[in-house]
């Protein structure tokens, strides 16, 4: 209770801030605990009620009072095509604000997939040449905790271990957290008895996919794809895209985008 709340600064790229909204859907923990008894969410562009010169006031007086220890938390890609120009919050490119306010952080979390890997801004052809933030920032410590978006819970979990221990939990090669990017949802998929039996659904609606055969031969990524969706799941526990019946895209791996992965194998 003596303890002050950690400052997180929230910053905005290229995205379709479905991060965000995913990350306001927490349950274990419930957001506002985060918000109002963990952190204090010093700015953030997208929730924050300033807009305009108070905005960038409020960012500069925020770095001012916390800097070099702040968490830096990044929602979507930089983007280096025609000088930044497709992503100008406050007049100016984002990457400009991304290295300024990157060089007072203590850490950076990239949230989803466009900030860890560039996501569908660097999709064939990348027209804004957008590139992931360990493209441009390599001097301070970095976690990715991709996914489009990532499930809330490990969005949360992730900043309860940072806060309760102070620093980033242990990650793999990837910089992923390894207590949620660990093991591949096909490590624990409750259809993995059909995939082992050779049951799978050989097209939508047929009577494999009512039976609730393995998904695999209609593009299901899921032995390739390090998440916890089939462990910790969607919407405090309830499903997740193959319990409703969909393929997983791979939407937390590298470039899945053009990986093939809407519907067919490579
Ligand atoms: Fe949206 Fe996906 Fe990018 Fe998150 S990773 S901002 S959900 S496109
Ligand atoms: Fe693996 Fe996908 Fe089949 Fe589940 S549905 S067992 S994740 S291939
Ligand atoms: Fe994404 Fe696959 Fe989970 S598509 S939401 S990683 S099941």
């Amino acid at each position: 209770e003596t303890k002050p709340r950690t400052p997180v600064i929230w910053l905005h790229g290229l995205e379709c801030t479905c991060c965000t909204e995913s990350f306001i859907r927490s349950y274990h923990p419930l957001t506002k605990d985060v918000i109002l008894s963990m952190i204090s969410l010093a700015y953030d562009d997208t929730l924050m009620a300033a807009a305009g010169e108070q905005d960038h006031q409020a960012l500069e007086d925020v770095m001012k009072k916390f800097y070099g220890n702040y968490i830096l938390a990044v929602e979507g890609s930089p983007c280096l095509g025609e000088d930044g120009m497709f992503c100008l919050p406050g007049g100016k490119p984002f990457l400009e604000k991304l290295l300024h306010v990157a060089k007072g952080a203590k850490a950076i979390i990239a949230w989803g997939s466009c900030s860890s890997w560039g996501c569908i801004n660097t999709a064939k052809p990348n027209p804004t040449k957008s590139v992931p933030i360990t493209d441009v920032i390599k001097d301070k410590p970095i976690i990715r905790v991709p996914g489009c978006p990532p499930i809330p819970e490990v969005m949360t979990g992730v900043i309860t271990y940072m806060l309760t221990y102070d620093r980033l939990p242990p990650v793999d090669a990837q910089l992923r957290p390894k207590m949620f990017y660990g093991q591949r949802n096909h490590d624990k998929c409750y259809r993995r008895a059909h995939f082992d039996a050779g049951q799978f659904v050989e097209k939508f609606d047929d009577m494999g996919a009512k039976l609730g055969y393995c998904l695999y031969k209609v593009g299901c990524k899921g032995p390739i794809t390090y998440n916890s969706c089939s462990s910790i799941r969607w919407n405090d526990m309830l499903s997740w895209p193959v319990e409703s019946g969909h393929p997983c895209i791979a939407c937390s791996e590298d470039n899945f985008w053009d990986k093939g992965s809407f519907y067919a194998h490579e």
